[in-house]
């Protein structure tokens, strides 16, 4: 028998001291690295680090354009030393970063810093990637070519729904633009609180900013929806001074963000006209959500506020809101039926259009750009105007097909108030279900054609605060998915991985809830999405044909008549395109025919109820049989009780019984008191 010889056994062994070691290395270089969110267009990791406790020279070139570098290395400042040729330059180098004002390079040795950028902007985005490169070692070595796909990367934050201070605001400033992001949008009025001094209109505050339920669900649903002074005992509310803003617009812009205002017109309006219900058309408080555009006070109301926003907020863009606009009482209105005349047309749309041209010209000869939700898109309006698509890419096409630029932010991919994981492991949310992953797959260029892809200025996240009443629960609906979109804003979409992306915040999760205080969910407990949606259900009932008597609503058609028997069950989202909806007070009433008789012991189907969206489980449950179509046979009748407790999830409602022969199958859901959607997704038969 050959017994290695003790060459081959410590060759051997030196191979395998040499793999361990290379694996180490690698590890360790690897875990050494700085994990940096948004990921730079173009980075080059080298060995070591620049140490910033060692003394160097400071070469700034750039005076006070580099200052923000020099604020997020105070360090830096510390330990100049003239003597040694360890050196931190820092150049105004507009060639390097073409017409981009965000653009920077950075070059990191172990003894040369060098950051390049072509003004202020830059340095400072390079400064916010110095932050993220900094360790107790020092600054990783690397070479770092950077620019944003995107101009505009924002996030929407409705302080109207429920209110946030202004240290909380300047909280969010820090971390969104430590990301990278550079618009904060605050939806400053609505029906819930008018949140601006308007030093003319000192009624919007005096009273609109002010209610006595402090949860919005509570203020909406009871009826009332009153509002109070800030004497009233138990008055919840507040609104920002002007001398407040300018501080929080001076503090966003020295982190590199723009505050956008936005005052929302012609609808979405309670508060202005119950504060001045001669503004609306039956000049009733309490009674209106849209101002009366036939009235010419209307607008001087408008321009007066736009005014002291203007002069509060330098942002070039101001948002008008436009969106949701009823139009209800403009039909009957002879100011607004005079106005129409005028304008030579019979559609109430066409006043809204009016008005959204009035303030889109006034803001222009303000030397300002017009921005609102995308109702306001029409031919005709001002050069310069730009949308917010909250819908859909057929608005963005429209809307960048008239001339306008576009702003991302459809509810689908962009509205942070959705559920983020599994709803019944979640607080109360507005519904909906849109995970990290979700948001993360997003392209704000995706569904517009070549041609009109450079009107999109950038993508932006909202975050509705119906449901949202505290500040733990604004960081928690928006970190970290809001992540997600300061990657695709800056990093752009190509390339994509989830799975490193993924690592990436969860890495600044960790940071964000252990470092900075900030309360953001926890990746680590992600559930998911149902695992139901995973396979395709094999039953009795698959492909079989289904008759209505009453038909499923177009919105949530799913794949239309074969949805229910396609073997697919929903997600979490009701919008996901396989649940199919139905207006519950008509009821759900469905025969499903197997083409022949069938032994069958049951029938299940299963059912949502996602409150916030006003979908609610059935209050009766009903399966019958027949084996000729006409003749049916009631299996089972059941009842159940209405509970808001669960305020999303799937339930299945079954039948289960001794094995009967038959044809045809009819399913009848009948709705809760409360009326509503029912929304189903399969019927199995076994
Ligand atoms: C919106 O969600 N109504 C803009
Ligand atoms: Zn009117």
């Amino acid at each position: 028998m050959n017994s290695p010889t003790p060459f081959s056994l410590s060759y051997s062994r030196f191979l395998m001291l040499f793999g361990i070691f290379l694996l180490c290395s690698h590890l360790l270089s690897h875990a050494a690295r700085p994990v940096l969110l948004p990921s730079p267009q173009s980075v080059e990791w080298r060995k070591g680090h620049f140490r910033t406790d060692r003394p160097f020279r400071l070469e700034n070139l750039a005076k006070r354009q580099a200052e923000p570098v020099l604020q997020a290395l105070p360090c830096l400042k510390l330990h100049q030393d003239m003597q040694t040729k360890r050196v931190v330059r820092l150049e105004l180098l507009p060639e390097t970063t073409g017409d981009n004002p965000e653009a920077y390079r950075l070059e990191a040795s172990r003894d040369t810093l060098l950051v390049q950028a072509a003004g202020r902007m830059g340095f400072l985005r390079a400064a916010q990637t110095l932050r993220q490169l900094q360790s107790s070692r020092g600054i990783a070595c690397c070479l770092i070519e950077d620019r944003p796909a995107f101009a505009w990367r924002g996030g929407m934050l409705d302080v109207s729904r429920h209110f946030f201070s202004v240290e909380f605001l300047k909280k969010q400033i820090d971390v969104l633009s430590s990301y990278k992001l550079n618009r904060l949008h605050l939806h400053l009025t609505d029906a819930a609180g008018w949140r601006m001094e308007i030093k003319r209109y000192p009624l919007l505050t005096a009273m609109g900013a002010w209610r006595t339920d402090s949860l919005w669900k509570e203020w909406w649903n009871n009826g009332e929806r009153h509002y109070a002074s800030s004497r009233t005992p138990g008055a919840y509310g507040g609104y920002y001074t002007q001398e407040e803003l300018r501080e929080l617009v001076a503090y966003a812009a020295e982190r590199g963000m723009t505050i956008v205002p936005e005052i929302e017109m012609p609808a979405h309006s309670e508060e202005v006209l119950t504060a001045y219900p001669e503004l609306s058309c039956t000049h009733e408080p309490y009674k209106q959500a849209d101002f009366c555009p036939g009235n010419e006070e209307t607008f001087q109301f408008l321009k007066n506020v736009l005014t002291e926003v203007m002069q509060v907020f330098p942002s070039e863009y101001i948002h008008v809101g436009g969106d949701e606009a009823g139009k209800a009482s403009w039909k009957d209105c002879p100011l607004c039926q005079k106005r129409m005349k005028e304008l030579q047309t019979d559609r109430v749309d066409d006043l809204q259009g009016y008005l959204m041209r009035r303030m889109g010209e006034f803001l222009g000869q303000h030397g300002r750009k017009m921005l609102g939700w995308d109702e306001i898109a029409s031919p005709g309006l001002p050069r310069g105007t730009a949308v917010m698509v909250w819908r859909d890419a057929q608005q963005a096409r429209q809307a960048a097909g008239w001339g306008c630029d576009v702003v991302m932010s459809p509810g689908a991919f962009c509205y942070l108030d959705s559920y983020q994981d599994a709803p019944p492991r979640q607080p109360e949310a507005i519904g909906g279900y849109l995970p990290l992953e979700k948001v993360y797959a997003f392209s704000p260029t995706d569904g517009l054609p070549d041609s009109l892809r450079a009107h999109v200025l950038g993508i932006q996240g909202n975050l509705w605060t119906e449901y949202i009443a505290s500040e733990r629960q604004v960081e928690y609906m928006l970190y970290p998915r809001v992540l997600a979109l300061a990657e695709t804003g800056w990093r752009g979409t190509d390339a994509k991985e989830y799975g490193q992306f993924r690592e990436r915040a969860a890495a600044h999760t960790g940071t964000l809830r252990t470092q900075r205080a900030v309360a953001a969910f926890d990746l680590r407990h992600e559930v998911g999405e149902r695992p139901e949606t995973r396979s395709t259900l094999r039953h009795k009932a698959l492909g079989a044909k289904v008759a209505y008597a009453l038909p499923y609503h177009p919105y949530y058609a799913s794949t239309g008549p074969t949805a229910l028997t396609d073997g697919l069950r929903g997600g979490w989202a009701f919008k996901d395109g396989r649940w199919q909806g139905f207006i519950s007070k008509e009821r759900f009433d469905v025969t499903v025919d197997l083409g022949r008789n069938e032994k069958i012991r049951s029938v299940a189907c299963n059912f949502m109820q996602a409150c916030g969206a006003e979908i609610y489980y059935p209050s009766v449950f009903r399966v019958s049989v027949s084996t000729d179509g006409r003749q049916f046979s009631e299996l089972s009748n059941e009842r159940f009780p209405f509970s808001a407790d669960e305020q999303q999830g799937v339930r299945t409602l079954c039948w289960k019984g001794r094995a009967v022969r038959a044809r045809y199958i009819r399913i009848q859901a009948l709705p809760t008191a409360h009326g509503g959607w029912v929304f189903t997704d399969e019927i199995v038969v076994l």
